[in-house]
């Protein structure tokens, strides 16, 4: 079957904006610089989810589903978006969350509580006692018998559910990706805007896999970069297989080894994917406030803040937009800026009494 062939649902308003970003073109001085406005997809406050998930819901829909299970971090951008599209097509929500239950709903949590979707936290501080090495296995293992027996829960009511790994980063997930390829290039030839470089966040990988294999497959016109959101990031070799799993599965004729991967991680000490997985950190914050500041583009600190960085060091350092235009693929994540403990780190950076630059008070008299 040919990708074009695969039916969908329209979960999100598509196609997004591409958008040329003059100020920081300017500010730069380097290439002309665009945005692919992914944060725009319209769904429950958008982001790239949405491109997966129609291929997913269709699926689920067809087969004969009743509810979507997902598994996130507590702030997942993917389980507040899996919801939404699931309560959207009449499908019952579950998430199971790594963590414990926060104290306060702040970000995503507030949006799930909302759409009142079947939160289930789980506290899996138990396997950092053990070895580093059997850590991940644990907390998988967990989480997967979490999962069984909620989905056995569900079965007793009369609900097939099915479960949607990380991210929705499978096959189908990313079959979204690689159609947006098609809408991106439609785009730049109706603007007449020519990209050589598409810098594009790099997590469970459906979207980088998605977007290389489409670039590929439509013989794009432009080289995909991946930006890692974390120091410790997916496999690899994870990647490739998923990619060409795609090619595969719908004739696409292409076969792709890990050293045709292109993935940008920073330099030591000043690594794109911030210190962690979701920590507030400095670096990350600047950027956001750049891009806020040049363009009125908000990005997130979790994910596309952390891509912004890497997206405008490459471009300073001329490695890429010094031979040709380069484009930003923002990817959303954007209740991530209102989360508890980013919004305590901005309020530090941005609120405290020697940092108002532009903060003022007056008193009347
Ligand atoms: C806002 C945002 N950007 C980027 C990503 C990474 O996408 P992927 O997991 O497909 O690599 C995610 C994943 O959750 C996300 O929420």
């Amino acid at each position: 079957m040919k990708i074009e062939d695969l039916e969908y649902v329209h979960t999100g308003l598509l196609e997004t904006p591409l958008e040329f970003m003059p100020a920081l073109t300017k500010k730069l001085g380097k290439g002309k610089l665009y945005i692919k406005r992914d944060d725009l997809t319209g769904l429950a406050f958008g982001g790239n989810k949405t491109r997966k998930l129609d291929y997913i819901v269709r699926y689920a829909l067809d087969h004969g589903y009743t509810a979507l299970l997902t598994f996130g971090g507590v702030q997942t951008n993917h389980g507040r978006l899996t919801a939404a599209a699931a309560i959207r097509y009449g499908l019952k929500p579950i998430l199971v969350l790594k963590g414990k239950k926060p104290g306060k709903m702040s970000g995503n949590v507030l949006l799930d509580r909302l759409m009142g979707v079947d939160l289930h936290y789980c506290d899996l501080s138990a396997a950092d006692k053990l070895p580093a090495s059997q850590q991940k296995a644990a907390k998988d293992q967990f989480l997967q018998e979490t999962a069984d027996r909620i989905v056995a829960e569900y079965a007793k009511k009369g609900d097939k559910v099915l479960i949607v790994p990380t991210g929705g980063s499978t096959v189908l997930g990313a079959c979204g990706y690689v159609r947006a390829v098609d809408e991106v290039m439609r785009q730049m030839k109706e603007q007449q805007v020519t990209v050589k470089y598409l810098v594009v966040g790099y997590g469970s990988t459906g979207t980088f896999s998605g977007l290389w294999a489409g670039a590929k497959y439509y013989h794009a016109p432009f080289e995909v970069i991946g930006i890692p959101i974390r120091p410790d990031y997916h496999p690899l070799e994870e990647c490739v297989t998923l990619i060409n799993q795609l090619s595969r599965q719908f004739q696409m004729g292409f076969t792709v080894t890990a050293k045709d991967i292109h993935l940008e991680t920073g330099e030591d000490g000043q690594c794109y994917g911030g210190t962690g997985y979701n920590e507030p950190d400095p670096v990350t914050q600047r950027y956001i406030k750049l891009l806020a500041g040049t363009e009125a583009i908000f990005t997130d600190p979790c994910y596309t803040g952390k891509v912004l960085h890497g997206f405008i060091d490459l471009v300073e350092k001329g490695k890429i937009a010094g031979d040709g235009n380069a484009l930003f693929w923002h990817t959303g994540g954007l209740p991530g800026l209102w989360t508890e403990e980013h919004l305590d780190s901005m309020n530090r950076a941005y609120w405290t009494d020697n940092q108002k630059d532009s903060v003022h008070e007056w008193v009347m008299k």
